[in-house]
């Protein structure tokens, strides 16, 4: 077997939190070759508007398409995949796995009916993700926090700087005054890489739910299914992909090569 029998998957984010869904697809599949692609010239998405969104994913997958060639695209960002998923679709042939908020199976779990949704504003905000309520949760009490800063304080954390437990404390509050809430929903993907932080941060245990596990069974799936797609063999080629050159990637080197991601390359817009 040769490393470049193995699938090629892109894993694409605007920021670092696409790794956690990276980190569970490398456990589910580690034979595969991941492409890690940020955004960190358009960061953070869940600030900006629609528009300049769908355009932008648009231009930046194509560039990274042409690059590095995959055999699947994972768009591990709930603040694009609830915007630009049918948009991509439409331009691009290859597989697209996106990843949403997880509103199903926190509504399955909750034994109170009142779940919290933390995500971007961009995200709380989408028609998407008030259709994924009303047909998985309607049941349910869905109080949402939409945090620019949770994602900030993320991609700090993955810089070596922990967030501080108080500020966390103060994000979550919103969720922990209702009292019968049993469930939280990490829908942005930087939340996951900062959950034992959010853990000690929340005032009482509840269930936290992310995507990534389903993301990876959802890939597998694909990759089995697809005869046009090569199976996972083996490949130690990992790169993460950066639209802007920065000195705050140096500051990422130990995140990086957590996910064994060791090559360094950038794609010009
Ligand atoms: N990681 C992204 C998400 O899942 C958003 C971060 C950002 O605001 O850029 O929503």
């Amino acid at each position: 077997m040769t490393n470049t029998a193995s699938a090629k998957i892109l894993v694409f984010d605007s920021g670092v939190g696409g790794l956690s869904i990276l980190q569970a697809l490398q456990q589910a599949l580690p034979g595969c070759e991941y492409t890690y692609a940020s955004d960190n010239q358009a960061f953070p998405y869940g600030t900006k508007n629609a528009d300049f969104l769908i355009q932008r994913v648009h231009t930046v997958l194509q560039a990274l398409i042409e690059k590095t060639r995959p055999d699947l695209i994972v768009v591990a960002c709930n603040t694009a995949s609830t915007l630009v998923l049918p948009h991509i679709r439409q331009h691009f042939s290859i597989p697209i796995v996106g990843v949403v908020p997880a509103i199903k199976p926190a509504a399955l779990l909750s034994k109170t009916g009142i779940i919290g949704l933390l995500a971007t504003p961009g995200t709380v905000a989408r028609p998407y993700t008030k259709n994924l309520v009303q047909e998985f949760a309607n049941d349910c009490e869905v109080v949402s926090v939409g945090s620019a800063e949770l994602v900030t304080l993320a991609e700090q954390s993955l810089r070596g700087t922990p967030p501080p437990l108080e500020t966390l404390s103060g994000i979550l509050k919103p969720l922990f005054d209702k009292h019968q809430l049993d469930t939280i929903v990490l829908a942005c993907t930087h939340f996951p890489l900062i959950k034992d932080q959010l853990i000690k941060a929340a005032p009482r245990p509840v269930n936290w739910v992310d995507s990534g596990e389903a993301i990876a069974r959802r890939v597998s799936t694909l990759l089995t299914n697809s005869a046009s797609i090569k199976p996972p063999q083996y490949s130690t080629l990992h790169t993460a992909i950066f639209t802007m050159a920065s000195n705050d990637i140096d500051l990422l080197g130990d995140a990086l090569n957590k996910f064994d991601l060791d090559r360094i390359d950038y794609i010009q817009l």
